[in-house]
């Protein structure tokens, strides 16, 4: 199956009730071969209009992030999220919800085929690295998951809400490009 075989199945998901509130689903966006792949939380409002991850305040600002690592989602990066279609009021996804769409995550992961993945922010990495995760201990430490390298970062919501951290997650991005370089990566 292809990357947009899938989507097109992905688009008629009707598994949990976040569905009713769609307006369009979020699949994902970016490179369809990207050895770099970001995992966000769940479509806001501007995403849920636009049908793309981070396009709203925070996307511009992870835009820029990886800007200054020469990456971009035009290019060689692939952007998706825990769940695809938007939580009520920008709630968290709950447990349940998360324990559905992730099916499609991992059809993704299946067809990209990743060799790094970046969990931005909390939800994410707690889902995707470990239930313990903590974001403020934890954030720019590499782990082997499966084969496959996965770090947990600030979410940038969490930066524009509080710019003392965004200095931190520079220096996540840094070792994100670090390791690109260490293992080889063409991008
Ligand atoms: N926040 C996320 O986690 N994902 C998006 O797509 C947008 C905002």
């Amino acid at each position: 199956m292809t990357l947009d075989e899938l989507e097109i199945q992905c688009k008629e998901c009707k598994k949990c009730a976040l569905c009713e509130g769609r307006t369009n689903l979020v699949f994902g966006t970016g490179k369809k071969d990207a050895d770099i792949m970001l995992i966000g939380e769940g479509p806001g409002e501007q995403e849920d209009l636009q049908g793309e991850p981070f396009v709203g305040r925070s996307g511009k600002l992870l835009d820029k992030f990886l800007e200054s690592i020469d990456l971009s989602r035009d290019k060689n990066v692939y952007i998706a999220n825990m769940v695809k279609c938007r939580p009520p009021h920008n709630r968290d996804p709950k447990p349940e919800e998360q324990d559905v769409c992730i099916n499609w995550l991992r059809e993704q992961f299946k067809i990209i085929r990743p060799k790094i993945i970046i969990c931005v922010g909390r939800i994410s990495a707690q889902k995707l690295i470990s239930p313990y995760f903590r974001v403020t201990k934890e954030h720019g430490e590499f782990i082997e998951k499966n084969g496959v390298l996965m770090m947990g970062t600030y979410h940038p919501a969490a930066i524009l809400r509080n710019p003392n951290n965004k200095e931190l997650a520079y220096q996540d991005w840094l070792k994100v490009r670090d390791k690109i370089e260490e293992m080889g990566i063409v991008i």
